[in-house]
């Protein structure tokens, strides 16, 4: 069998696969589908300071090809987290990923404090970027300046791998990437999700009660593919790729293009056991085609560096 251990930022996984932020509670709900422990490191859903409702529904719209969501961060707040999440994880021996939020740097910066002594946290996922809180301006992702200052104060708040989860609805997300960089960010997770909408037409109302919401599904993997590739050139910390992966092969192009692992997400909610199956058959059809460890395909794009030669290309 094909080795499947990857290093992230000093964290060794078993494999390159993990839950992405949201999409799959904190990982305790989901242990009926898949055992922690199987994953390379299970991403909590975003916990932020206080405890928040989310926004009012609907909140949640199919499209043809994934879905829009406009849950605005809900859940119980970080004592909750604390005393009623963290601790049974730690029976479960899996390798967990706390994804915060907030509203201002200082959020950011307490909430890595108070994670910073929790052994059973092993990294910190920043969200700096979702599309549902503070109108949909995401003011930490899309300023180079705030998405730098939000990470460095993170990263003097805690000793733990900081990974910086940026947003696609930018110009240029390698200039993010190296914004987060230099603010002393471990890692990177590329992407969130992209701003969208739907309609009724018959009615003329908008689906979603904050009228526009996070798209996420297959229907984003060339977009959220072209920005981690992109990320991947910007800086010498690594990409984990997210959006739109459903399958063995999407997980492989986010590799080939630079990331070191992946993270599986709206799939699950038409098969929410596939992530706990996703990276046997990866190691099979790494098998396949002879093959002998997951990071063999890292970083192997074969391509002409033609950006390279193009005045103002994109980064
Ligand atoms: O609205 C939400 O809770 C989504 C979060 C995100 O995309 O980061």
């Amino acid at each position: 069998m094909a080795n499947m251990a990857v290093t992230v930022a000093g964290l060794e996984l078993a494999n390159p696969v993990m839950s992405a932020s949201g999409t799959y509670g904190h990982g305790l709900e989901m242990r009926h589908f898949a055992a922690p422990a199987s994953l390379g490191a299970w991403v909590s859903k975003t916990v932020t300071r206080k405890p928040r409702p989310g926004n009012p529904l609907p909140r949640i719209a199919e499209t043809e090809a994934g879905f829009l969501n406009s849950i605005g961060l809900e859940n119980r707040g970080i004592d909750s987290y604390l005393r009623d999440v963290l601790p049974d994880m730690a029976r479960e021996h899996a390798v967990v990923i706390t994804n915060i939020g907030g509203e201002s740097v200082d959020d950011f910066a307490e909430l890595a404090a108070r994670l910073d002594g929790e052994r059973a946290c092993h990294a910190l996922e920043v969200n700096l970027s979702c599309p549902n809180v503070q109108g949909g301006k995401l003011p930490f992702s899309t300023s180079p300046a705030m998405a730098e200052s939000v990470i460095a104060r993170v990263r003097a708040a805690t000793k733990k791998p900081v990974f910086a989860k940026l947003s696609p609805n930018v110009s240029d997300i390698g200039e993010i990437a190296r914004a987060v960089e230099a603010g002393g960010a471990d890692g990177i997770t590329a992407v969130n999700t992209l701003l969208g909408m739907r309609v009724d037409w018959k009615t003329r109302r908008p689906a979603l009660n904050t009228i526009q919401g996070g798209y996420s599904g297959i229907g984003i993997k060339p977009i959220a593919l072209r920005c981690a590739w992109s990320c991947a050139r910007a800086v010498s910390i690594p990409v984990i790729g997210c959006g739109g992966i459903a399958c063995a092969e999407d997980a492989f192009e986010f590799l080939v293009v630079g990331c070191r692992a992946v993270q599986f997400g709206t799939a699950s909610f038409t098969d929410p056991g596939k992530i706990g199956r996703l990276a046997a058959e990866m190691s099979q059809l790494l098998d396949q085609h002879g093959i002998a460890s997951v990071t063999d395909l890292i970083g192997t794009l074969r391509a002409p560096n033609v950006l390279a030669k193009t005045p103002g290309a994109p980064s």
